[in-house]
């Protein structure tokens, strides 16, 4: 039994691409080929692979249908958390979304996945990107109007990693792998209210992705930082081989 995992599919079965990048860097070409090709030669069905958001490019559940089914024939039990492309899933379907998927995928969003003896936790996240222009690592500019947004973003999602985690340790969890699909940390920190909960509750592994391009790959923590692993995970950064974390 192990746990895998990868994020940033970005499928788009029935949805009109989005990014052009993936149009023409060769790792995007029939890359959800070679993604089930990689899976079915390492994952079993006793197996476990958490993807870690930016599942479809699709806006509505209509337009994701053949993406999620695509990942419902991939093997191993799914865990599906929320990237910011994920249209067809508001945080309030969550609930509605496992009964519709019950036994095909897991959508983890206020709850947890037990694996083992840990709890799979997890949330969306957001990293505080937008109010500064940095040049380099130099901050050139700083919107006060954005900065005050996106605190508003970084702290609803902080309290919906809380409730995850809560959730699992109601059930009597204390080991604990973070995801968050946003990188805990923006190009300028080194903690985060992120990082402060996978410290709080002793998170072994905080596991991200949102950061592809190789301009993007060491946007945020890698390796091992205050004890915790840090991995990113996103799937061009990978070249579509699922990363086995336990
Ligand atoms: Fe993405
Ligand atoms: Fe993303």
């Amino acid at each position: 039994m192990s746990l895998f995992t990868i994020g940033d599919l970005h499928l788009h079965f029935q949805s009109e691409l989005k990014a052009p990048g993936q149009l023409h860097e060769p790792v995007w070409k029939n890359h959800e080929v070679k993604f089930r090709q990689n899976c079915e030669k390492m994952i079993r069905p006793d197996d476990t692979l958490v993807l870690a958001g930016d599942h479809s490019w699709g806006r509505n559940s209509a337009e994701c249908e053949k993406d999620l089914e695509y990942i419902c024939g991939l093997p191993g039990r799914k865990v599906l958390l929320r990237g910011n492309h994920d249209m067809f899933w508001d945080v309030k379907k969550t609930a509605a979304l496992n009964r519709q998927f019950a036994g095909r995928l897991f959508f983890l969003q206020n709850n947890y996945a037990p694996y083992q003896d840990y709890a799979i936790v997890g949330t969306k996240g957001y990293t505080f990107e937008g109010p500064f222009y940095v040049r380099g690592r130099k901050i050139i500019g700083w919107d006060k109007e954005a900065e005050a947004h996106a605190q508003k973003l970084v702290e609803r999602e902080a309290e919906r990693l809380e409730a995850s985690f809560e959730a699992a340790r109601a059930d009597g969890y204390s080991r604990f792998i973070m995801f968050l699909h946003y990188p805990p940390t923006n190009v300028l920190e080194r903690n985060s209210v992120f990082t402060a909960m996978a410290e709080k509750y002793g998170a072994e592994q905080v596991i991200y992705a949102h950061c592809h391009g190789e301009h993007r790959f060491h946007d945020s923590i890698e390796g091992r930082h205050h004890g915790i692993m840090y991995r990113l995970v996103s799937g061009d950064y990978l070249k579509w081989v699922p990363l086995q974390i336990l």
